[in-house]
Order: structure tokens, then sequence, then C-alpha cells
């Protein structure tokens, strides 16, 4: 815009403060008189971006978080797994495989979150989390896609999701660690947008007297991100028309995997719009989402929309029958994603309770709560999944693919995840004849084992390893 005609700080403050009054939310500009214009500047750029529109209908449509499950239970049934076991495995594989050697696939990592249950200081994708190195999750994922582009000889560009909050924290990682071999032309970030987080009846909360308390709209706002960061069109122009996409905090992850990809192509269950893998529930109250069919549509049902006596049901061998446990890998077309960002109204938005320090408006201070005070609303990738015309769910295995980081301690930790990729690396050793010490037969190794995915991406390549070692003692630390 040339300067002559750009509208004054003044003009803005009072087309914005019109607005804010319109949507109930002019409270936003209380510090106005207090602020130096630098600060003025700061606070117009973020109401000028503001959704007003979707919040109130957000809040029309209920302020509160609705914890009751919205769906009938007698609609939902579970939902066709496909496995590899019942398949021709070689024909999907040689699809998968041409399919990266000819350019058509790219990775899409979302590391936007804030990962506040971990607790580190920083983008979640550099934890160090591998069992020897402490490689950090960024250099796992980075190691596996160089290594599958050595393999299939495809470019295979890389999407990284990041958010406002970490995107510049991220590049700089990347750039201090020179892309971990990559090349700076095949990482390629973009930020996810920010959703304002609400007082629990509908007011937007302030962070400072000159900012809006923002939170990442959640993984789900990566469709709308790759579309407005032109990223979808750089995809087109090159020609790459699938995304293998996964989180951030997954080291166990095949960032490529040309069997799911082949799977997702060519399976008669797919449309080849969204396919997922799944898990087989631990048990029933695993806190993990679910793939079931309602209203004849494949959809995931957070763990607590899903009741506990469907989550508990059992075929007659014991097996659960809604088994099929989120662990939030899919393959996509761009061309789906394209049209989903083209529609205009995106995923729903799914609302938390969750304790956000904001600015108390009468004393103008800080206040940090001792429980939840706000609402805070984000979209989900899985909710992508009934949108397509049919959408496919392959099941394979957690102790082959999963073990996320997600906890500081117990459960989903760093220490879990770390035996789960020692354990991994220990099965693929033993299936090249290589003896490992176990307290006893199916017991944990006790040697830890780190396997680097540029030696090997699976078993049958470990196997053509020159220097496996083939004496290993009770309790050896082995980098591979
Ligand atoms: P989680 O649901 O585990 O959230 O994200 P989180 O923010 O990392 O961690 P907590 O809940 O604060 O402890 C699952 C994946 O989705 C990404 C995360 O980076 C992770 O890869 N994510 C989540 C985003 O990219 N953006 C978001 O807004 C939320």
């Amino acid at each position: 815009m040339n300067h002559t005609t750009m509208p004054s700080l003044q003009e803005r403050y009072r087309k914005t403060k019109e607005r804010l009054e319109a949507f109930g939310q002019s409270h936003i500009l209380t510090f106005w008189e207090s602020l130096d214009d630098s600060r003025r500047e700061n606070l117009l750029a973020q109401c000028e971006t503001l959704p007003l529109e979707l919040l109130k209908r957000e809040i029309a449509a209920s302020p509160e978080t609705n914890t009751k499950s919205p769906f009938s239970i007698v609609d939902i049934q579970p939902v066709s797994i496909v496995r590899s076991h019942l398949l021709d495995t070689a024909k999907y594989l040689a699809l998968g495989e041409k399919m990266i050697s000819s350019g058509r696939v790219a990775c899409c990592t979302v590391a936007g979150g804030q990962g506040t249950r971990l607790g580190w200081n920083g983008p979640k994708g550099t934890f160090p989390a591998t069992p020897l190195l402490q490689k950090p999750l960024f250099q796992v994922f980075a190691e596996s896609i160089l290594a599958a582009r050595r393999r299939w000889h495809g470019n295979i560009p890389w999407y990284l999701m990041t958010s406002p909050l970490n995107h510049q924290a991220t590049q700089d990682f990347f750039r201090e660690h020179n892309w971990f071999e990559l090349g700076e032309k095949t990482v390629r970030f973009f930020a996810q947008g920010t959703l304002p987080s609400l007082s629990l009846d509908g007011k937007i909360l302030l962070a400072s007297h000159d900012s809006i308390a923002l939170n990442p709209d959640g993984h789900g706002g990566a469709i709308r991100a790759l579309a407005a960061s032109g990223s979808l069109a750089e995809m087109q122009r090159e020609g790459v028309d699938t995304l293998s996409y996964f989180q951030v905090d997954n080291p166990l992850v095949k960032a490529v995997d040309p069997l799911f990809l082949g799977l997702h192509t060519a399976h008669p269950e797919s449309s080849s719009e969204v396919s997922s893998k799944v898990v087989a529930k631990r048990d029933p109250s695993e806190k993990v989402g679910v793939f079931c069919r309602l209203h004849n549509r494949t959809v995931v049902l957070e763990y607590s929309d899903l009741p506990a006596h469907l989550a508990e049901a059992t075929h007659h061998d014991g097996g659960l029958i809604h088994s099929a446990g989120s662990i939030a890998i899919h393959a996509f077309s761009r061309d789906f994603l394209q049209r989903i960002a083209d529609d205009g109204h995106g995923l729903p938005l799914h609302r938390a309770l969750k304790k956000v320090a904001s600015i108390d408006l009468s004393s103008g201070i800080v206040i940090e709560p001792t429980s939840p005070n706000a609402i805070k609303m984000e979209a989900f990738i899985f909710d992508a999944v009934p949108i397509a015309r049919q959408s496919m769910v392959f099941e394979t295995r957690r102790d082959e693919e999963f073990a996320p980081i997600k906890n500081a301690d117990g459960e989903d930790s760093a220490a879990t995840s770390q035996r789960a990729q020692s354990e991994r690396a220990a099965r693929w050793m033993e299936s090249c004849g290589i003896k490992l010490p176990r307290d006893e037969e199916g017991g944990e190794c006790s040697a830890t084992i780190e396997l680097s995915p540029l030696t090997a991406l699976d078993a049958a390549e470990l196997a053509q390893c020159a220097n496996l070692p083939h004496n290993v003692a009770i309790g050896a630390k082995i980098v591979l």
C-alpha cells in the first residue's frame, strides 16, 4: 500500500473499535490510552485479523465446553480394518515405491503444538529422543527422509508446520544443524494460524495490555495453513500428489512407507483421499481416538465420546470390537486437502477448558489461574476423515510404529519411547540371526540399541549391514 493512502493509526483504531463493539469484544481496547504507538500498532494488527464471525458462531453454539457426546450410541458401528497379512503386499509395495521414486510424495509433519505436558522449553521437535545419542526428534525424521530418498531416489520435500510461537526457533534449529543434510530447499516451513482464548462467558482474553491471548489453532489448522502458505500450489507445480502426514512426537514413525502409500492409492477400500494407520487399542480405557463408522462415514471419536460399554465390547475371541486406535498417521491426497481448504468452512472447532494466564481488566495485572478459566479452540486433523468419500483404515503394529513422547514421565514419555526404539532395533537384529541378551524368552533385551534410519529402514535392510555385532553382552550399548 502507498504511504499516502495508508490509514492513520487513529482511523484504524476507530474502525477496529466499531467492529469489536459489533461483536461485543471492545474490552480488548481497554488499555489503548496508556499504550505508545508501537504497542498500539501491535494490538491493532492482532485485532484486524481476528476471525470474529467464526468466534460469534462458536460462542453462540455453546459458550462452554461441550462435554456431552454429540453422538447417539446406536449409530456407532465398528470400522472395517485392512490388515497386511490378508493382502498381496508386493503389489502395493511396488506401487508405493514407484510413487516415491517418481516424486509424487511429500512428507508433512505437524510441529506447532505447545508441548505443555512434556514441559520442554522450545519446539517439541528439538527434544532429545533417541536412546543413546539423544538425537532430537527432528533429526530422526530427517534421517528417515534422507534414507528414503537414497533408497527410492525420490525428491520427497518435507513440509513442516510450526506455529507463530515456535516458527523462528524451529527455523533457527534447522539452520544450526545444516538442515540435517537434507538441503535447505527440501525442508519447507509453514506456520499455522492462531485463535484467541476465550473466557467462560465468551470474551476474548488479553495476554498483556497490547496483546490477545492466542493459541495455535490445532493440528487441523494444517489444511488451511498448507493452502494459505502456497504449499499446496507448490506441490502441484512440482508434481506431488500425496502427503505422508505424521506428528512430531513419534520417533518410531515410518516417515515414508511405500506399502501404506500404495494401499492409499490403490486399495479397493480407499478413495485415495485420506487413509489412516491404526493400532489395536491396548485396553478399553486407553486414551486414544477410535476409528468407527457413524452414519455411513468413517470417523474418529475422541475416547471420551465412545461410551464405556462400546469401548469394552468384545468379539467371541476377546478382542475389542472398537479396537482401531488412532496414531495420527495419515496419507492425504493433495486434491482432497485443496478441496477442504477451498470449501471455506474448514474443519469443526473443538473446545477444551484450560488454564490461561490473562489480564484482569479492572486491575490491569496478569492473573495466573489455579483452575481452568478459559476455552481454547482447536481443529483436529482427523475431522478430515469423514469428509472423504471413502477412507481406508490400515492396522499396523504398535511396537513397530508408535511410541510417542507426550509426557515428562510415566506413560508415553521419553523413557518408554526410548525403550520401544531400542526393542524394535533388537527385534530387527534378532531377525538377522544375532543373539541378544534377554532376561527370559520374550522378555526385555538388556542391551540398549540405537539404530539410525540411515543404517536401516527395516529388518531386511539391516540384514545387509556389514558391521553388525555378533556377541552382545548383557547391558551392552550399541549404536548402529
Ligand atoms: P498434542 O495433541 O500432543 O499437543 O499434539 P501438544 O501441543 O504437542 O502437547 P500438549 O497437549 O500441549 O502437551 C499432537 C501433534 O499435533 C501438533 C503437535 O506439535 C504434535 O505433533 N500440533 C498440535 C500442532 O502442530 N499444532 C497445534 O495447534 C496442536
